[in-house]
């Protein structure tokens, strides 16, 4: 297959891109980083991408932005970063690249173990990933030609640990194997609809 991931070079993005390259085409795709340059939080760039690219056979997105801080502390415009980045920029990866994807293919999503099992300083997060979970419900029983959409929700790798472990504690670190294996499950597989956890 042909497939889009944006945000490949990160921490999760590693992860799926080193189940799924050994088996697929990858074109990486990253603002700074990748084969493409790309903004999800700009829909215009992301038409951009996919007029570049042309038809693929899945997208798969491992990046997404949210602001850490305590509820009492959130200012509105930290709270919409959520809303704006993590969840408007990869639904518009769905709106924007609809017709750019193979009858059959699939879409991919990331959100996060945080609107399950939350922390401190962790709301922006937590409503972000709970909109992309419902969306994926939703979006899943309208798309056309057999297209498939689900979203891939891990808890904490193991390699962000430096980053983030201070901030979940008592949280069951995930191996980037078995994250890797949620996009194999999501790309590669039939389900649709679907919040694949990993924790
Ligand atoms: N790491 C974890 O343990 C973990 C666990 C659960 C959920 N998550 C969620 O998974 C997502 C990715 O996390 P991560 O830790 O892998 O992040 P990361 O290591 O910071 O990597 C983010 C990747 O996405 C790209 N990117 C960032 N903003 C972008 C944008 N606006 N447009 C296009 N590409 C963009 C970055 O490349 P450029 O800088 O070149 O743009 C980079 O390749 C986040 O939403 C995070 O909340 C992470």
């Amino acid at each position: 297959m042909k497939i889009i991931a944006v945000g490949a070079e990160g921490d999760i993005g590693r992860a799926a891109y080193g189940e799924l390259s050994t088996r697929h085409e990858i074109i990486k795709v990253g603002r700074n980083s990748g084969d493409i340059h790309a903004d999800i939080a700009d829909r215009a760039s992301i038409e951009a991408m996919y007029r570049k690219v042309g038809k693929v056979d899945a997208v798969v997105s491992t990046a997404g932005a949210v602001h850490f801080g305590p509820l009492s502390d959130f200012t509105e415009e930290q709270f919409m970063l959520g809303l704006t980045n993590k969840v408007m920029g990869q639904v518009n990866l769905i709106l924007a690249g609809l017709n750019y994807v193979n009858d059959g293919g699939s879409f991919t999503l990331t959100s996060g173990v945080l609107d399950r099992d939350p922390i401190r300083m962790g709301t922006g997060a937590a409503t972000a990933n709970g909109a992309l979970g419902g969306f994926v419900v939703g979006a899943a029983i309208e798309l056309p030609r057999g297209l498939r959409i689900n979203v891939v929700s891990p808890g904490l790798l193991e390699v962000s640990e430096e980053r983030y472990g201070s901030f979940f504690p008592g949280h069951e670190r995930v191996s980037s194997k078995r994250v890797g294996l949620a996009y194999a499950k999501s790309v590669e597989g039939a389900i649709t609809g679907k919040v694949i956890i990993v924790e």
